[in-house]
């Protein structure tokens, strides 16, 4: 059984084979529309969303599949009873062929997938990972500049809670010549096992302190939001908010993603800037799910 759980089970080829799928599907998505006519799809979030639910209904609808939905699972499904993960896709199973899961619990793919009845694909889970959205993002930055070997990327925002961020990491490791460099509060430090993973696949990780020591010629810069959702207290506001003025301090061929939603740290007269990647990148996730959705019923 296939399941999409951690950007860990990704081979470089892997990723590639993904990665050219869903470059068809985006050139000619008509020839996919009755792929999965006979599949039905299960969509449990447990937190909000609005990019992974909507593009993974768009995406296996588009597939020819159908959908069975519930948004603020944590409310309107029986987990407000106390039911487990486990129980839930032991039912669910009976009904769908795979589920999408998104849950604050760091385990809750895992667990769903533990009960090895129907493919289980993680849209996020806790502090921990989310695989497809890493996906997304590789897949963007391989579309803009043909590779993704060589790639020096800074990553910026919540790298302690941001799971973008951790999954993004694991994927990036597989690649070669990977620079990355890290910006945030110090409340917001990446955690220093993603540290040592990158050194264990000799990638050095610059931790600035200024945009000023980030590379002016740097590829990406990837920032993201401040979790206030997973912790208690208040460790203030975003200090390194990218508007027009900073952003045209970097090359023309930079470019500036999020994983959505911002908050405040991409000011919006960014936005129509050429180098403003993040709608483009929301926009690709339509097509990675359909090809991850293709691949786990190996109806590529
Ligand atoms: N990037 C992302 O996961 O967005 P949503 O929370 O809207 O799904």
């Amino acid at each position: 059984m296939k399941h999409v759980l951690s950007s860990h089970q990704f081979t470089r080829e892997k990723l590639e084979e993904i990665f050219d799928l869903a470059e068809k599907i985006k050139q000619n998505p008509k020839e996919y529309e009755h792929k999965l006519d006979d599949k039905m799809i299960a969509i449990m979030f447990y937190e909000p969303s609005t990019r992974t639910r909507l593009s993974f209904e768009t995406a296996a609808q588009k597939l020819g599949a159908k959908i069975i939905t519930t948004e603020n699972a944590g409310e309107f499904s029986s987990a407000a009873k106390g039911e487990t993960i486990e129980d839930t896709v032991k039912v669910i199973s009976g009904y769908a062929d795979a589920m999408v899961i998104r849950h604050k619990s760091d385990t809750s793919a895992e667990q769903a997938a533990s009960v090895n009845k129907i493919p289980i694909l993680n849209g996020g889970a806790g502090k921990g990972e989310h695989p497809t959205q890493a996906l997304l993002d590789l897949f963007t930055i391989r579309e803009k500049f043909g590779k993704i070997d060589g790639t020096r990327v800074a990553i910026l925002g919540d790298l302690l809670y941001g799971r973008t961020i951790h999954s993004l990491l694991k994927l990036l490791s597989l690649y070669e010549n990977i620079e990355v460099y890290g910006l945030s509060k110090e409340a917001f430090a990446l955690p220093q096992k993603y540290i040592d993973m990158l050194k264990e696949r000799n990638i050095e990780y610059k931790k600035c302190t200024s945009f000023e020591e980030l590379p002016k010629d740097i590829n990406v810069i990837y920032h993201t939001r401040i979790q206030a959702e997973r912790f208690e207290g208040d460790f203030g506001k975003e200090e390194f908010i990218i508007d027009k003025k900073v952003l045209d301090t970097f090359s023309d061929n930079t470019i500036l993603m999020h994983p959505l939603p911002r908050v405040i740290e991409i000011a919006v007269d960014v936005d129509d800037d050429p180098r403003a990647y993040y709608f483009k990148q929301a926009h690709n996730g339509l097509y990675i799910r359909m090809a991850l959705l293709l691949d786990v019923f190996d109806r590529v």
